[in-house]
């Protein structure tokens, strides 16, 4: 299939024109972000200017990590949405590379990376708009190429698209994830079936290029609606874990049930056996979250020298995006490490986070009432506590009058919960979640100028949320129990 001809690497003088003129579109708003940089994350990767929402072709490539993410340079909501790229040595300090995908007559929306032959090939969802008469659109999605050889510069392939159809020609067919196992690529794509169910669709190819149709690895198990299952399973990811199969995807339209499920759309797993020799993937445990903050979707993972890493979205389609006006809107998680205890897959932060720590700990005691100022807008919690007694700690910005974010743990109900005002007016809004520590007790808290994330003991519970406060951080401790607290601020690690 790699045609010399159909996989060219030189940049024409028209794409070379265009990623300029995206780069000077950057360049002439950065100054105006970098001026209103109240919500601007200090070691979260953001979008230079404009738009952000998945992570995509989450890799490593010539010594560094590759990251790109769906990016819309032109306003701060979504648009015709390009593929921008940033680079790290450690999953924790990133670095802006140039554009490296536009939108021709399709939008590039979210896909993968995978290294063949020294090339660097991102497969991603071509997503077009077919008019069927005047008032009417279908969309059409089919999956395309395109390669690098230095991990800057990226050409589309020639002979795009590689797949158009799927079994039932569905037309929500999208978020390809790609990986190799033995001789054969492998590829999940998620989809819709015409009785609108979430599935998630398998592919496998030799050479990349042309790939045939092996099974359907994940869609809904009973279920007579779709508001159980979800109608649409966007951004699949499928990977072995602790020798288990982990079927990770982002469903939309699954109904509340309890304290779970209570953000626009859901992004959780399904854990199974899988024979590669039938693409058969049988579930031994059934669909559950994988995050219960209000702001955590359409993952991407990648594995490096035996460790499974995980990004998110740190947002939501219908989130408020408080930024906006400041000319950006949208930031990633912090990169975790999974792991995988009974049914539970558990996140800790990359051991590399630690790097961002600015001195040592200052260690306190924090009484009821205790305040800690000492904090810029990020820093590190390690918080222990006596969990026979409630906990509540409050967050809030220097300059706030209220709390902006607050942490508890029911001691009866053995639930931790994060509940978050965006302001004033607007009523408190819980997330929440039983936790049965493993091992540690302590919680782990990272905050940003406009992000939480709150890690329960090995990871067991995780809360991932974009709050906004003014100022400098400040804590205090609402609870009766004083609390141990080791507190650092972090470093930057991403431009401003
Ligand atoms: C998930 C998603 C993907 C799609 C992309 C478009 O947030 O809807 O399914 O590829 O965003 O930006």
């Amino acid at each position: 299939f790699v045609t010399a001809q159909a996989c060219d690497l030189t940049e024409t003088d028209a794409d070379k024109t265009a990623k300029a003129a995206v780069e000077t579109n950057i360049t002439n708003n950065r100054p105006f972000v970098i001026s209103n940089s109240r919500y601007r994350q200090v070691y979260h990767v953001s979008p230079p200017v404009g738009w952000m929402n998945d992570p995509n072709g989450f890799s490593f490539f010539k010594d560094k990590y590759h990251l790109f993410y769906q990016f819309y340079p032109y306003d701060t909501s979504t648009g015709n949405i390009h593929w921008a790229h940033v680079t790290s040595p450690d999953l924790v300090a990133w670095t802006q590379e140039p554009i490296a995908l536009l939108p021709g007559d399709e939008q590039i929306f979210s896909g993968s990376a995978i290294e063949k032959d020294g090339t660097l090939v991102l497969m991603y969802t071509a997503h077009k708009t077919e008019k069927i008469n005047d008032t009417f659109s279908l969309a059409n999605e089919t999956q395309y190429l395109a390669f690098s050889n230095d991990g800057v510069v990226f050409n589309k392939y020639k002979n795009n698209p590689v797949i158009s159809f799927t079994p039932d020609n569905s037309r929500d067919f999208r978020d390809p994830k790609v990986w190799k196992h033995e001789n054969y690529y492998y590829v999940v794509m998620g989809t819709q079936t015409a009785n609108k169910l979430g599935k998630v669709l398998l592919y496998r190819s030799l050479d990349l290029g042309f790939w045939e149709y092996f099974n359907e690895i994940g869609q809904p198990q009973n279920v007579t609606s779709n508001t159980i299952g979800g109608y649409m399973w966007e951004c699949p990811d499928f990977f072995e874990l602790s020798g288990r199969f982990i079927l990770l995807m982002s469903p939309q339209g699954m109904a509340e049930v309890g304290d779970r499920y209570h953000n626009q759309f859901q992004t959780g797993y399904i854990i199974g056996n899988f024979d590669y020799t039938t693409g058969k993937f049988t579930e031994t445990a059934s669909f559950q979250e994988i995050d219960y903050g209000h702001d955590f979707y359409a993952t991407q993972t990648m594995e490096k020298d035996g460790k499974r890493y995980l990004i998110a979205w740190m947002g939501s389609w219908d989130g408020q995006f408080q930024e906006r006006p400041d000319g950006w809107a949208g930031s990633m998680t912090i990169i975790r490490e999974l792991t995988l205890v009974g049914d539970r897959i558990l996140m800790k932060p990359v051991d590399a986070i630690t790097n961002l720590r600015d001195g040592q700990a200052n260690n306190i005691t924090l009484e009821q009432n205790g305040v800690i100022d000492t904090l810029n807008k990020s820093g590190e919690l390690i918080v222990t506590f006596d969990l026979t007694q409630n906990l509540s700690l409050k967050f809030q910005g220097a300059s706030d009058t209220q709390s902006v974010v607050t942490l508890g743990w029911d001691s009866i109900a053995k639930k931790v919960s994060l509940d978050r005002n965006y302001n004033a007016t607007t009523p408190t809004n819980v997330r929440q979640g039983e936790w049965n520590p493993i091992n540690s007790t302590s919680l782990r808290i990272f905050l940003d100028s406009s992000s939480i994330e709150v890690f329960c003991g090995e990871g067991e519970v995780v809360f991932s949320s974009r709050v906004y406060p003014t100022g400098a951080w400040r804590v205090s401790n609402l609870a009766a129990q004083s609390v141990s607290v080791s507190v650092y601020n972090l470093k930057r690690s991403v431009a401003i």
